[in-house]
């Protein structure tokens, strides 16, 4: 049985970036394997120092990734903290990562031009995304093109850790998503939060309608006609149409006589109609906060169970823990 594991990290609101770039490929391989899928909360440490922000975001993603589709029947659904054995992992393992693997850090450089303030715990991000798949023994981990390099970092980690003292760790292969995926945002960039641009899964109604109705478009008059391929508001609606509705939007964009305020309610109705059975579930779990925190509690258990395992082996192979038999 495959193993699939990836980590979300509590950082913010789940916009539809995230929905269709990491969310509904993760849904999706829960039939596929065995999937191990955390809230990353320790490593949203490095940037949300706000106890009450982090707290109300491990919250929320639990919360949508359920209602979203993600099956805790299928997948071992946990939040990273409730195993803190991967903290002793990131340490051990900390003494097979070089300087010099984390100083070629992108991911690290990037977050100190946004200003994030610099902390041992934000360089050593990396080492302790190592352990979370090492522990978790995993064969492959989705994710986003941005985190291509943590997972080289991984694999160059285990192989040292290997060479030191013998084969301990399996070596997991990425699965990184396409860039025919990348979503826009608002104002035509990729969507993320890093940008402002994002349109939130769960927002109200008027406050949806208020966020698509500021996609920014050219000043091309209502009469004339308009290109689909460049469009924003094409790029958003091709992501819930069927070919048939596309092929109808695509029609009008050219013919003209459609003002792009006509176009963006057209593709507010679709979202707000296509995510319809996600709100209401989403309603249901807000009401029953016990029952998601047994879900997460039985997945802790399950990811435990994994964990203990590892690092007892991890702990003997270093000299720390008796040795095995
Ligand atoms: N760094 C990942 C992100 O920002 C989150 C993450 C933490 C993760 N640990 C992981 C992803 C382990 C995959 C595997 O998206």
């Amino acid at each position: 049985m495959v193993r699939y594991l990836t980590g979300f990290q509590p950082t913010g609101v789940l916009h539809i970036g995230n929905y269709f770039g990491a969310l509904r490929p993760a849904i999706e391989m829960q039939d596929k394997g065995e999937a191990f899928y955390f809230i990353a909360d320790y490593h949203a440490l490095t940037t949300v120092h706000d106890p009450g922000m982090l707290r109300e975001h491990i919250r929320g993603v639990a919360i949508d990734s359920l209602a979203c589709g993600l099956d805790p029947q299928k997948a071992c659904f946990f939040r990273q903290s409730d195993v803190p054995i991967v903290t002793e992992l990131a340490w051990i393992l900390s003494n097979v990562t070089s300087m010099g693997l984390l100083e070629r850090s992108h991911s690290y450089k990037d977050k100190l031009a946004r200003g994030i303030s610099s902390s041992h715990a934000l360089f050593a991000y990396p080492t302790l995304m190592a352990a979370d798949i090492l522990l978790y023994e995993s064969d492959i981990v989705p994710v986003g093109k941005d985190q291509k390099q943590h997972l080289e970092i991984t694999r160059d980690i285990a192989i040292k850790f290997n060479e030191r003292y013998g084969p301990v760790f399996k070596l997991p292969e990425p699965s990184i998503r396409d860039e025919v995926a990348t979503i826009v945002g608002l104002d035509g960039q990729k969507m993320s939060k890093s940008y402002g641009n994002t349109i939130e899964l769960f927002l109200e109604e008027r406050a949806l309608r208020k966020r698509i109705m500021s996609i920014v478009t050219d000043s091309t008059p209502v009469e004339a006609p308009k290109d689909p391929a460049n469009s924003t508001i094409v790029s958003l609606y091709r992501l819930f149409a069927t070919p048939e509705e596309l092929a109808a939007m695509e029609g009008d964009f050219r013919a003209g006589g459609f003002g792009y305020g006509d176009l963006k309610k057209r593709l507010f109705e679709i979202i707000w109609e296509r995510f319809a059975p996600m709100r209401s579930r989403r309603e249901e779990l807000l009401a029953n906060p016990e029952h998601v925190d047994e879900i997460l509690a039985a997945g802790a258990g399950r990811a435990r169970k994994v964990a203990e395992q590892t690092i007892s082996r991890v702990r003997s192979a270093v000299g720390i823990g008796s040795p095995t038999s």
